[in-house]
């Protein structure tokens, strides 16, 4: 290796930082206002870690409040644009005036600190200020991503016991209305106690517990409400390994410090940048990357509200251009569909305002970093790749401000702080050039509080893999100067367009059909999405395949889970590959789809199984073919 003056100076300080993590993150700390400082800046009950213990804040004040005394005051805080052209603007002071107005409003309706509020709303200017309303009272927010199903919502409530959903009328997408108020409208919860929506057509009728917001609400000021540092901001639900979403518990004061932090030392955004990461705020990206770092750090973002490619796939380097981003985040999945597209495109628009991009979601492939290097970023812009998850809170691997060496596909190193390590099974240290799992050997103040309502999946998802590491569940591997890639998921989660789905809760929702009796799902790598879903069904008896049965199955699953599942096929088979113990072997219908070797086969229940499965994947290159 060459000798890079940024990066040894960047290794120097990140092994300072690990030195004494305390202190350093002790001093940390103040990237964000308190109203009373911590006693204690780490607690640990292991798996258990609280981060700032006895510090005292409120995420609404953090993110608006604080900034009314300076030149942030009249500093805008998002730009948005829809579909249709129509546009708005908020400046911080305009949007602790709505923020307040709207827990006033909420007050009213009886919301109070530690009630859970589910939002299901589109991409708004107003779904912030709901955001940030729920904190200023210090209640807990559930955002549920607006193209989640009835079901999903239903089973989100009973989880957390919602008194409240905010919702919208509707939204568009790709010129079509969506609507949201009738998803959540028949929704019948004995906790439910109010459905606040927001009218956007004037078409909304108030009745019984249906309240509309109304835009015009008076500015009253509303006391933000004392939480300590570990009293939880939210909960936000992501897919596992069984069937029920888990409901991963964010803190205040460790998440707020560690995401304003993280964003700041990834992407290196000052009081001149105008940020725009296109995450839906339903996903954790939005909470930590599109609400509550940008606005802990004063900064001016742009939200879109709409398809990336709608009416052309122009629209979002128009945008660019028009609203002079500086620093652009979003998903290999929507790279890869612009590469498509061809760069054309991207010519007529004039990106030299861009001085970073980022990644995140899935890995991205050298190919597709080169192309957003050389096309979107002119050769200028460094990118930063992204690794994290919902469960991290922020960013944990990501190349410091773009200014170490960049390695196409690899999410380089760690953020200050936080160390991480790629080992075997066992937990030993894997040497460079060896794949393993990557895990994360300190604590950091993004961390989840837990599962909420369940210790146990927590201790035992995250904590039981390894002694005293915590364990993501993905594959990785280093090269010699520790710069980390990653390779994909471990465990049965597969990654469509970058959204986490459990293969077992796809599974769940194919037998919620009433027509399988049993289903197996694998990902399967996908050009555009990363990867997709693969089913192989057995049919109840007397049921016969055809295709009216097959989209029956992928309506039921749509019914259940949402548009995010996408399936590049189902196949009927008599049996399924099991072993002797009666386990699907998910690994062997996956290396036959995707031409692995199959590897030891003896632990199967009965060699015929394999064959069908082998007839199905000749079924699917006729398809392809
Ligand atoms: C999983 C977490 C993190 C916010 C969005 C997704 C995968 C995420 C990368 C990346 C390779 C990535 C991992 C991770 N992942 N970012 N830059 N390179 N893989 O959050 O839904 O909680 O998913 O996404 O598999 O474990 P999430």
């Amino acid at each position: 290796m060459y000798y890079y003056p940024h990066l040894n100076r960047y290794l120097d300080y990140h092994k300072q930082s690990l030195q004494d993590i305390e202190n350093f993150w002790d001093y940390q700390g103040r990237i964000i206002p308190w109203f009373k400082r911590w006693e204690k800046v780490l607690e640990k009950n292991h798996p258990f870690y609280r981060w700032y213990v006895g510090g005292y804040l409120n995420a609404s004040y953090v993110c608006l409040d604080h900034h009314l005394d300076s030149i942030r005051r009249n500093k805008i805080a998002y730009y948005w644009e829809n579909e249709l052209g129509q546009t708005e603007s908020v400046s911080y002071l305009e949007l602790y005036n709505r923020v307040n107005a709207f827990a006033n409003f909420l007050k009213n309706l009886g919301v109070k600190k530690d009630d859970v509020v589910l939002i299901y709303m589109p991409m708004v200017i107003d779904s912030i200020v709901a955001m940030l309303a729920v904190a200023r009272l210090g209640a807990i927010h559930s955002v549920v991503f607006s193209g989640f199903s009835k079901n999903a919502i239903i089973d989100r409530i009973e989880d957390s016991k919602a008194k409240y959903i905010i919702t919208a009328t509707h939204t568009y997408r790709r010129g079509k209305r969506i609507d949201l108020f009738p998803v959540v409208k028949d929704i019948d919860l004995p906790y439910i106690e109010k459905i606040i929506v927001l009218d956007r057509d004037g078409n909304f009728k108030e009745e019984g517990k249906f309240v509309k917001w109304n835009k015009d609400l008076e500015f009253v000021y509303v006391t933000p409400e004392i939480r300590e540092s570990n009293d939880p901001l939210f909960v936000l639900y992501t897919s596992g390994t069984t069937g029920k979403p888990k409901g991963i518990l964010h803190s205040t004061g460790g998440y707020l410090v560690y995401v304003a932090s993280t964003l700041a030392w990834a992407f290196n955004v000052n009081d001149d940048s105008i940020w725009w990461c296109t995450a839906d705020i339903g996903w954790i990206t939005g909470h930590s990357y599109v609400v509550y770092s940008p606005l802990a750090l004063g900064l001016t973002s742009f939200i879109y509200e709409g398809a990336p490619d709608y009416p052309n796939p122009e629209k979002w380097w128009s945008l660019i251009e028009k609203y002079k981003i500086t620093e652009f985040y979003t998903s290999p999945t929507a790279l890869r569909m612009f590469m498509k597209y061809g760069e054309d495109h991207i010519r007529k628009y004039d990106l030299s305002s861009l001085r970073m991009l980022g990644s995140v979601g899935e890995p991205i492939n050298p190919e597709v970093w080169t192309w957003y290097y050389e096309n979107v970023g002119n050769k200028k812009c460094p990118i930063i790749d992204t690794w994290w998850q919902t469960e991290t809170g922020g960013f944990i691997l990501a190349p410091f401000m773009g200014i170490i060496p960049l390695r196409p596909g690899y999410a380089s190193l760690p953020l200050p702080g936080i160390e991480v390590d790629i080992v075997d099974e066992k937990g030993n240290s894997l040497p460079a050039n060896t794949k393993g799992f990557i895990v994360i050997k300190k604590p950091w103040p993004g961390m989840m509080l837990g599962i909420l309502n369940d210790e146990e999946k927590y201790k035992q998802t995250y904590w039981s893999k390894f002694e005293n590491m915590y364990y993501p569940g993905d594959y990785a591997i280093k090269d010699e100067n520790d710069y980390i890639q990653l390779l994909g998921r471990a465990d049965e989660v597969i990654k469509i367009a970058g959204h986490r789905i459990g293969t077992f809760e796809v599974e769940s929702a194919i037998l919620e059909s009433e027509l399988a009796a049993e289903a197996a799902v694998i990902g399967v790598p996908d050009e555009l999405r990363g990867e997709i879903a693969v089913a192989f069904v057995t049919l109840k008896e007397g049921i016969q395949s055809n295709e009216e049965i097959k989209q029956k199955i992928l309506m039921k699953v749509r019914e259940v889970l949402g548009p995010v599942v996408v399936f590049s096929n189902i196949f009927f088979v008599e049996k399924l590959p099991k072993t002797r113990s009666g386990k699907i072997m998910r690994r062997l219908l996956k290396s036959i789809l995707t031409e692995k070797e199959i590897g030891d086969i003896s632990t199967l229940e009965e060699e015929a199984s394999v064959e069908e499965v082998r007839k199905a994947y000749e079924e699917l290159k006729k398809t392809l073919a």
